[in-house]
């Protein structure tokens, strides 16, 4: 539908920016730091950033705080690494981690940004890796517990809670993300994704026990399919990617159920989870506050191709090249690419946000959005970026569209607020308002820049989201 008159972005919108703990901070075994699946998976790439040093941010935390206080950020949303917090997952307390995330929260406050904090990005403990990770049921009753510690330490302070960043990324491309072992059977992954359902349905419960004021929600990674045609196949295997990709994660946290395209999926390739009794009742109890969601692009696909003939691979987080009598990915042939081959997909966005209200009814928080890219320095110190700039107003105006469609939407926060390291494809794909003077393997002076984009985003949250200019 098109609109005569748009809806205003609401008084208190949360306009934010986002990180991950691994992703920004470095200071990878300081103070008492363990060491994560993430820090044992990619300390050998060569040519590649690993997530050693990543932009210091641990170093450089009150600095970068009132960059983005700068900026104008009303919200914050970053990870707190469990490693900090328990170095090996289920042991002693780490009092140095503790102190940290307690310095950072406090910041932000003294800012007036709203920390919106995600318990879990990717960084599993690396113990816990070994004794069995998430297949392992104890480790369900070590979130929980983290779970406890982080709500009974930072509770009065922060407000929104994110349980879990894109379970549904670990467990559909864990592989490229550096958080599932090669060759993982998908038995396997199934498994540790029941467990994660269960931790993430007691961290709610929990949450809501000793937080009257708290919010708490889910964060994974939605992007609508589509149908490459109209032909009914392709209809169906979007419909079945949906399920398999987007609705299973969503139906589980915010209803308690497991759908049951998905569930038959799981039957099909013998993949079907143990569950112990009384799990499903804890599915059940457990509600979110709100949905979170990462977005960066929609996914296009057919019908399967006939069993036997092989798919053309992609390994990319993005890129779901298909699979044997499910679906097979197609590129969308009206929507352009990133640097780094993404689609970029508006007005997918405003479907997304259209279908994840129709079917939840529950208020959703963006949690990321953004344009990986290569960005130059110049020799004066500004960073120009224009492409990011319309990325993100692209975006903006799909949110407002969605608000005018009568969607509630409580926030903005896209990837990144600083540059950071990629999941895989290390600093040049860079995604932050701010440059930080790095090279892959060169620390260089990691100082930091304003780009383009930071004074641009100041003015769209000064206005309140009225002048995207
Ligand atoms: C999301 C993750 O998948 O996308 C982030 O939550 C990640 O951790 C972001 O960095 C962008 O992906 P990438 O692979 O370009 O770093």
């Amino acid at each position: 539908m098109r609109y005569k008159k748009l809806s205003p972005f609401p008084p208190h919108f949360l306009w934010s920016g986002s990180t991950s703990a691994y992703q920004v901070e470095g200071a990878w075994n300081d103070d008492g730091k363990g060491p994560s699946v993430i820090d044992v998976g990619n300390h050998t790439k060569p040519g590649i950033a690993d997530f050693t040093v990543c932009v210091d941010h641990y170093h450089r935390m009150e600095d970068d705080v009132a960059l983005f206080a700068e900026m104008g950020l009303t919200a914050y949303r970053f990870s707190i690494a469990w490693t900090r917090i328990i170095p090996d997952g289920d042991g002693e307390i780490n009092q140095a981690g503790i102190d940290f995330y307690h310095r950072l929260i406090d910041a932000l406050i003294a800012h007036h940004i709203e920390p919106i904090v995600t318990m879990y990005h990717f960084d599993l403990p690396a113990a816990l890796d070994a004794k069995g990770g998430w297949e392992n049921r104890a480790t369900v009753a070590a979130f929980e517990r983290y779970a406890r510690i982080l709500f009974s330490e930072y509770g009065n302070k922060v407000k929104y809670w994110l349980t879990i960043n894109e379970q549904n990324m670990m467990i559909l491309v864990g592989e490229a993300i550096g958080t599932v072992k090669p060759g993982s059977p998908k038995s396997a992954l199934y498994q540790a994704n029941h467990h994660m359902m269960l931790a993430q349905a007691k961290a709610m419960i929990l949450c809501h026990e000793m937080l009257l004021n708290a919010k708490i929600g889910p964060a994974p990674n939605i992007g609508l399919v589509y149908p490459a045609t109209s032909k009914p196949e392709d209809v169906l295997a979007a419909d079945d990617v949906n399920s398999i990709r987007n609705w299973f994660y969503v139906d589980a946290a915010a209803r308690g159920i497991y759908n049951s395209v998905a569930w038959r999926y799981l039957e099909e390739i013998g993949a079907v989870p143990s569950i112990e009794d009384g799990d499903m009742d804890i599915l059940a109890a457990a509600r979110p506050d709100f949905i979170a969601f990462n977005y960066y692009t929609s996914l296009t696909v057919a019908e399967p191709l006939p069993e036997g003939q092989p798919i053309p691979g992609s390994s990319d987080q993005q890129l779901f090249a298909g699979e044997e009598n499910v679906f097979l990915g197609k590129n969308n042939p009206y929507l352009p690419r990133t640097d780094f081959g993404w689609e970029m997909d508006p007005v997918g966005f405003r479907n997304t946000f259209r279908a994840l209200w129709d079917r939840y009814h529950l208020p959703l928080l963006v949690t990321e959005n953004g344009l990986g890219a290569y960005d130059s320095l110049e020799a004066d110190g500004a960073v120009h970026d224009p492409y990011r700039i319309n990325y993100l107003r692209d975006h903006i105006e799909q949110i407002q569209l969605a608000l005018t469609d009568g969607v509630e939407v409580l926030g903005y926060s896209p990837w990144s607020a600083i540059d950071l390291i990629s999941t895989h494809q290390g600093i040049s794909k860079r995604y932050g308002f701010i440059f930080v003077n790095r090279g892959e393997e060169d620390l260089r002076d990691l100082a930091r820049y304003k780009k383009d984009s930071f004074f641009w985003y100041q003015k769209v949250i000064h206005t309140n989201g009225a002048d995207l200019s």
